[in-house]
This record gives structure tokens, sequence and C-alpha cells, in this order.
């Protein structure tokens, strides 16, 4: 069935919304449940953000057809919604995981597909979210699939989400320069990244956009620098001068400086605003709306 007839058939139900207007409601709310993983973890803000949009510029210039760059967008942005159900002494674990802890963080992908299960656009983003750690040499999880048998969604956001974490600065350490991470997806072609796939990621390294990706939460937005822990704290577009921020990470206060970028430390830290996190509308408005275009045709 696709998405038209799920709509025309909810519509049955619910004849006084039009079609256009429920379509993008059952995808704001997919996109919500996913930014509940952005409020657990404090060390990925605009993780879900970037791993969207490099996704879908990897299957633009595959050449993918505007439906699957829909629904490749759209499972980028969920793969990690099973992050939710793993305990914060693992999630927010500074340094390496203990194999039992490994072996905890290695359930988030099951986690994510029965927490997608009942949404009717579950069938959008479920490959991405269960098989996004699969790896072409049979060594990824859960399954331990192979080459062609992992989906090709699955493929693209595990070289993106992977870029992502090597390039992105924790506070525990400081982020990969992007031509170190460029040259570990080269080395491992074939084995830990799709060799076409990860060969035409490399060429889109050097392409000006993704300059306007790494190190940013929305498109023009870089992240903010916290004194302590690095550039980790996400300005929303919405932030004015003289707007409050706080590190998620160590909680420090900062605010938004009135002539300049930057940020303006004020020497307080405020654990409850800094853990007090929510949902950016706007943003996820937006990439709602990249993604209908391309939705009409999608297969659910
Ligand atoms: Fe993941």
């Amino acid at each position: 069935m696709n998405l038209l007839s799920l709509w025309q058939r909810a519509r049955r139900k619910a004849p006084d919304l039009p079609d256009a207007q429920r379509a993008d409601r059952l995808l704001f709310s997919l996109f919500l449940l996913a930014w509940a993983v952005e409020a657990r973890d404090p060390y990925t803000g605009g993780h879900l953000w970037r791993v969207a949009r490099l996704s879908r510029l990897l299957a633009e210039t595959a050449g993918l057809a505007p439906q699957e760059v829909c629904r490749i967008t759209i499972g980028a942005f969920l793969h990690d919604l099973g992050k939710i159900g793993i305990p914060d002494a693992v999630l927010g674990k500074k340094g390496k995981l203990d194999g039992d802890e490994y072996a905890v963080i290695k359930t988030h992908p099951e986690i994510g597909l029965r927490m997608l299960a009942g949404h009717p656009l579950a069938a959008l983003a479920q490959d991405a979210v269960l098989l996004h750690h699969e790896t072409p040499d049979g060594r990824g999880y859960p399954y331990g699939r192979r080459g062609d048998d992992i989906p090709l969604v699955a493929r693209i956001v595990g070289i993106c989400d992977a870029f992502d974490a090597m390039t992105s600065t924790r506070p525990y350490r400081t982020g990969m320069p992007v031509a170190r991470a460029i040259e570990i997806i080269e080395s491992e072609l074939g084995r830990q990244f799709d060799a076409r796939l990860g060969q035409l990621f490399v060429g889109l390294a050097r392409h000006p956009e993704l300059a306007h990706i790494v190190g940013h939460s929305d498109a023009g937005i870089p992240l903010e620098r916290c004194a302590a822990c690095g550039p980790i704290v996400v300005r929303p577009r919405s932030a004015k001068p003289g707007d409050t921020l706080y590190c998620p990470a160590c909680h420090s206060e900062y605010t938004i400086a009135s002539t300049s970028t930057g940020l303006l430390a004020t020497g307080k830290r405020n654990t409850a605003r800094a853990l007090a996190a929510s949902p950016d509308t706007d943003l996820i408005e937006r990439v709602v709306g990249e993604c209908l275009p391309g939705m009409d045709h999608c297969s659910v």
C-alpha cells in the first residue's frame, strides 16, 4: 500500500483533515519521536540533523529517485531511536565500553524497531533503525548480514552515522579532522562500509556543502563552543542575542553575544535548566517540508 492510499483510508476515518495536512502531521510525529534521543544524549547535539543531511546528499549523489531520497532522509533521522532504551550509565559513558556495556548498546536497533511498531509510517524507517550497524563484511549487528543483504538505506545511513561520530567532538575527545575520517572510510571500503557508496561519500567530502554540515546543528548554524567541553552546545535558530544556553555535558551557563557570534560565559551552572530539553519543532517542520515532495510515491 502506498502512502496516498494510507492517507485516503485515514481520511475516511477523519474526513475533516485534508490529505496533505495529515501526511505532514504523521511525519512530524515520527520525527518528534526521534527527538527523544537527542534530548536524552548530552553528547550528540545535532547528530540527527547531520546524519539526515549527509544521507540525503549521498542518496542524491547516488542518483536515487525522489521517493528513495525521502525514505533515506526519514530513516537517517530515526536511525538511533532505540538509544532511548539504553541506560544513562552506558549511553553517557565517557570512554571505551566494556564487553557487557557494548552488549547493551548492541540492543538499540531492536529496541528502536519495537518502539516504531504501530506508527502508521513505521515501514518508512524500520530498515534504517534495525540495520544501520550491519556491515558488508558480516561483522556488524544485530544479525551479521552481508553485502547486498543489507538494504541500501541502512548502508547509506551506516556510512553517514560513522562519519558524523568520527568528526563530532565529545567532552572527552576532540572530533577528528574530515580528512582523517575520510582515510578511515577509504580503508574500510567493502568491509565496514559499502564499497560503491563509500567511494561516492569520499568524493563528496571535497564537496563544499559538506563543510556546512560538519560541526553544525542546523543549516547555517554551527555548534557553539563550551569553554570546558568544546563545540557541543546547540543554538536553536530561534535563539536571540541575550538568550541563555547551557552546555549539555557540564551544564555551564552562557548568554548569546549581542554583536558577534559566540557565547559569553556567565560563570554559573544550572543543571535543572540545562537538562530541560525541548524539541526544535522549527527544524523538524523544515525536515518534514523537505521530505513531503517525495512521499506520494513511497510504499509503506
Ligand atoms: Fe546506532
